[in-house]
């Protein structure tokens, strides 16, 4: 049967005390409302629609270019029911999976649950039992245990505020039975809205029938309304990332402190110390290692690859072998190819390194095409940039840069050229040379004294 998600977020979410609306702030560094579109994917629905109010523009903008969803405007928040109303004439024929912009981590395998406990025509609620369920919509059933209404907590008589199986909201119903349902909601109620539930009632009065499903995870279901949720709820999606990792067989030192916002594939013996970030889309191979405080986005590690504590990488390719940190800083466009070594404050920024090539200690080389096994001593800097524009520095296989040298680029180095520490390079160095460019050479002055401070008196 043909599968309608409708996602309500028309919701200001006040609380947050923020200029993002609610369903753009994050969890994992994506917004809420593309995790939750993303569930509405993986359960192949036939139609996405958001329901979208609050921050209107900032929202769509968000999801700008998405072509599979549609977007319907509630330009009112006068209810759920009304909210759900206003994403009919977006849906076609089927069921109606609702699904909430602010609850994030709801499962696919949940919600396929709640649709088969629908069925072919009839209805389904998730449901859980709250120990504290104040300011919930409560499950009223009949004798028999059959759920027949919903009622909120600003309208339930003392007897229905005992009962402790909540509506989480989410709720699968017939298409063709909404478009009925819907307009005939009314508003007389404590809030004054025109309440989604409701039609629970309806439907039970109708003859169709009402499924309830437990949620087997109480944070599956659950919204964010201000910060602390949002962060709780951070916590429970990166354990979840975490667990997935470790059953993998990833080693994580400490799965609490790592964060992957975006996806990781990984070969086996995958090494990661705490406080790390994974963001974007990573790539290893196997046998990698990750020391303590490092920062990888969009990276590609090779086999056997270790970084070391405290290391940068960014939208970079490294390859098998190399080792890199501590404290290395490798900036976007940058391909280091196998066993390269990069030491401690080196940075790199669209550098390209050939096998074997080495730059050890506090080094800057950006826009640099180096060969294989070039060693680059301490204190080298690629001089890359005149203030308008960038300039590339090549140095060939088997070259020497000599420690504390400035290479002034445009300017090439040619294969095993060896240029002397110290030495301010503004014009290609020969092949199998010494090259050496100094002030001038160096003296010893006799009978220089050294200064002292002024004597106090
Ligand atoms: C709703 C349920 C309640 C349930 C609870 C679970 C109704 C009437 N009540 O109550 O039974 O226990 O959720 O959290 O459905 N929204 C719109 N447009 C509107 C109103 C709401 O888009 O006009 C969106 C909100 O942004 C939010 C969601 O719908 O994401 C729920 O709305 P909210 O007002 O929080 O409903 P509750 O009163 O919590
Ligand atoms: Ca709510």
């Amino acid at each position: 049967m043909p599968l309608n998600v409708i996602i309500l977020a028309a919701g200001q979410g006040k609380r947050m005390n923020s200029i993002l609306p609610k369903v753009l702030q994050p969890i994992a560094g994506r917004p809420m409302l593309a995790h939750v579109l993303a569930t509405g994917r993986q359960l192949s629905a036939d139609r996405l629609v958001v329901v979208y109010g609050h921050g209107g523009d900032q929202v769509r903008a968000a999801f700008a270019g998405d072509e599979g969803v549609s977007w319907a405007l509630q330009a009112e928040q006068l209810g759920t029911g009304h909210a759900v109303a206003q994403a009919l004439p977006a849906c076609g024929e089927g069921m109606a999976l609702i699904l909430y912009g602010d609850c994030p981590l709801i499962s696919p395998a949940t919600l396929q649950k709640l649709l088969s406990a629908a069925g072919d025509g009839g209805m389904a609620v998730l449901t859980a039992h709250l120990d504290n369920p104040t300011g919930y919509g409560r499950i009223v059933r009949d004798p028999a245990g059959r759920i027949v209404r919903i009622v909120e907590q600003k309208d339930a008589s003392d007897a229905e505020r005992q009962i402790q199986e909540i509506n989480t909201g989410f709720i699968a119903a017939p298409m063709a039975r909404l478009r009925d349902w819907l307009p005939r909601l009314k508003n007389a109620n404590a809030q004054g809205e025109y309440y989604l539930t409701d039609v629970i009632a309806m439907a039970v009065a109708d003859g169709v029938s009402v499924a309830g499903v437990l949620a087997a995870d109480p944070w599956e279901p659950a919204g964010v309304n201000d910060k602390r949720q949002l962060a709780e709820l951070e916590r429970v999606y990166q354990r979840q990332q975490a667990d997935r990792l470790l059953a993998a067989g990833v080693t994580l030192i400490d799965p609490a402190r790592f964060d992957l916002r975006g996806t990781v594939q990984h070969g086996q013996d995958l090494e990661i110390d705490v406080n790390v970030i994974l963001e974007g889309d990573n790539h290893f191979g196997h046998g990698v290692r990750i020391g303590p405080n490092c920062y990888l986005r969009n990276v590609r590690l090779g086999d056997g690859v270790v970084i070391k504590a405290n290391t940068v990488i960014e939208d970079s390719v490294i390859g098998a072998g190399s080792d890199l940190g501590p404290f290395a800083r490798v900036r976007p466009d940058s391909v280091l190819g196998e066993r390269v070594h990069i030491g401690n404050f080196v940075e790199l920024k669209k550098a390209r390194l050939g096998n074997g090539a080495k730059a050890g200690h506090l080094a800057y080389l950006g826009d640099a095409v180096i060969g294989e096994r070039v060693n680059v001593s301490a204190g080298v800097i690629t001089c890359n940039y005149d203030g308008a524009n960038k300039f590339v520095t090549t140095i060939g296989d088997d070259a020497f840069i000599g420690s504390d040298s400035q290479l002034v680029a445009p300017v090439t180095i040619a294969p095993r050229a060896y240029v002397a520490a110290g030495s301010t390079i503004t014009k290609d160095a020969p092949a199998d040379a010494l090259t050496i460019c100094r002030a001038r050479d160096q003296r010893s002055v006799t009978g220089w004294k050294r200064p002292t401070k002024p004597k106090a008196d």
